[in-house]
């Protein structure tokens, strides 16, 4: 008997492929792709392909749209749903498939509202099915030792966090040129990209979100701004542009075999464009942000997060009663042209040697505990994507999680905490107030209100 574990695939764009190879490689023993559902055929069409190269002579994957996913449920019989399509629509195939008693691997945010939170929360507490939300940042090695120091009291009760998030201007900018850029389809950068950074603290902490106050704005991308440096005339985007190749804000779908699958050759479907101009007109999220925090244990954070920094890393102080933990990352220490405009899409793509950079690339752990001189903690990366860290997360999915010491793989509820955030300081940028957690409407979020679920 095939005891293998059932999977249809939501959205198949580029994060969907990274669970379809786990399910055609690594993982294929314990589980199988059954169905792709996705708006796009064409899109389905280049994971079809993969899948027809992985298992010659299989018959091809079933295909939905979105309005035959209950079908799709019903007909394909899976035993989990990964959802990996744009965030906005996480919310409605979260519940229709706990609604149908069907398991779900979501990718991080788990919605982009509070409506989609309410919603979320009523179909948890009316469904057997397991609801797991996908937060690869937790595996990474560096941030797994953040954790393991605290939790080891390296510095006591956690009395406030200082984080400091930069996007490059080739990884932020990617930000601005498609779906994201509209807050319906994004929730914001405060949603879609910091619900990664508030899941750490919350995990790092143990704790939870009460209050939170934002503000932000578009200071340098969107036609707007680019207008007040004198930046202007440009084409609607980068395809077909005369100047793309010496432009350091487009990208070239064509030049790219996957870029040029997935998306290119798939605009006559849907109208989706991959590559439009980040200094163009119709962006309504933010490129900086900054928020004040508030946790239930007394705890405050202050958050910064820029996307148009000419690095790419993270600072990250947690002050505790008896001493203070200082992570520092350089992801990318500089973008060179000649060295490859478009790295982040391009991992091969690493810069030549630089010896004289003064900001190499590299993670620093430093633990000060008062009185004492700062020792360095040293990170034992594994092989893989985020230093081994895909690996552990794609075997706590498709294995199962062991009893992992470090509380790694999130539950639904981590994934509403660490939205709420999200949303709550989307709010407060509106309002210019501070906002309260339990102000949105989520009463569930205590996690003392669905225990053991
Ligand atoms: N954890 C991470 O590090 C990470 C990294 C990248 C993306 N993601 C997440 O993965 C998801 C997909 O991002 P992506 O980069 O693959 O984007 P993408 O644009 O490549 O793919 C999104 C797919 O969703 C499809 N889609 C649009 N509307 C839909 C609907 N109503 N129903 C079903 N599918 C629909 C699109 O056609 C497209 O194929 C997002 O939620 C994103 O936040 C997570």
């Amino acid at each position: 008997m095939d005891t293998r574990r059932r999977y249809a695939l939501v959205g198949t764009g580029h994060r969907a492929q990274l669970y379809a190879d786990a399910l055609l490689g690594g993982h294929a023993d314990v589980g199988e792709l059954v169905a792709l559902c996705d708006p796009n055929p064409t899109r389905m069409a280049y994971h079809q392909r993969r899948h027809r190269a992985a298992r010659p002579g299989a018959a091809d994957l079933p295909q939905y749209g979105p309005a035959g996913f209950a079908d799709l449920l019903a007909v394909e019989r899976p035993d989990a749903v990964i959802v990996t399509s744009v965030d906005a629509t996480h919310a409605e195939y979260v519940c229709a498939a706990l609604g149908a008693g069907v398991d779900v691997i979501c990718e991080k945010p788990l919605t982009t509202s509070a409506a989609g939170l309410s919603a979320v929360g009523a179909a948890v507490a009316a469904s057997d099915a397991r609801l797991v939300v996908t937060f690869n940042y937790r595996y990474s090695p560096r941030n797994a030792a953040v954790r393991e120091l605290i939790a080891g009291g390296a510095v006591g009760e956690v009395t406030s966090v200082h984080f400091e998030w930069l996007l490059d201007t080739v990884h932020g900018a990617d930000y601005f040129r498609r779906w994201h850029r509209d807050k319906a389809n994004s929730g914001g950068l405060l949603v879609h990209k910091a619900s990664h950074h508030f899941d750490l603290v919350d995990w790092w902490l143990a704790d939870e979100p009460e209050q939170v106050a934002a503000l932000g704005a578009l200071r340098f991308y969107g036609a707007r701004a680019a207008a007040g440096r004198g930046v202007g005339g440009r084409p609607e985007r980068s395809h077909g542009d005369p100047a793309l190749a010496t432009d350091p804000f487009g990208i070239d779908l064509a030049a790219d075999p996957r870029l040029r699958a997935l998306y290119l050759d798939a605009e006559a479907d849907d109208g989706y464009l991959r590559d439009r101009d980040v200094f163009g007109g119709g962006i309504s999220i933010e490129d900086n942000l900054a928020a004040l925090v508030d946790y239930d244990s007394g705890a405050t954070m202050s958050y910064s997060l820029n996307a148009h920094a000419p690095w790419e890393g993270y600072r990250v102080a947690v002050n505790g009663t008896a001493g203070r933990v200082e992570l520092d990352v350089v992801e990318r220490g500089a973008l060179v042209p000649g060295e490859g405009l478009h790295p982040v899409l391009d991992p091969s793509a690493t810069p030549a040697d630089r010896s004289g950079d003064l900001r190499p690339e590299g993670e620093r752990l430093l633990v000060q505990r008062h009185w004492e001189a700062a020792y360095e903690v040293p990170i034992e990366n594994g092989d893989g994507g985020h230093g081994g860290g895909d690996a552990l997360l794609l075997s706590d999915l498709f294995i199962g999680p062991g009893d992992d010491p470090l509380a790694r793989p999130a539950d639904w509820r981590d994934g509403v905490r660490s939205i709420a955030v999200g949303i709550a300081g989307n709010r407060s940028l509106e309002s210019g107030l501070p906002v309260r957690v339990a102000d949105l409407g989520i009463r569930f979020l205590q996690a003392d209100a669905m225990a053991g679920r």
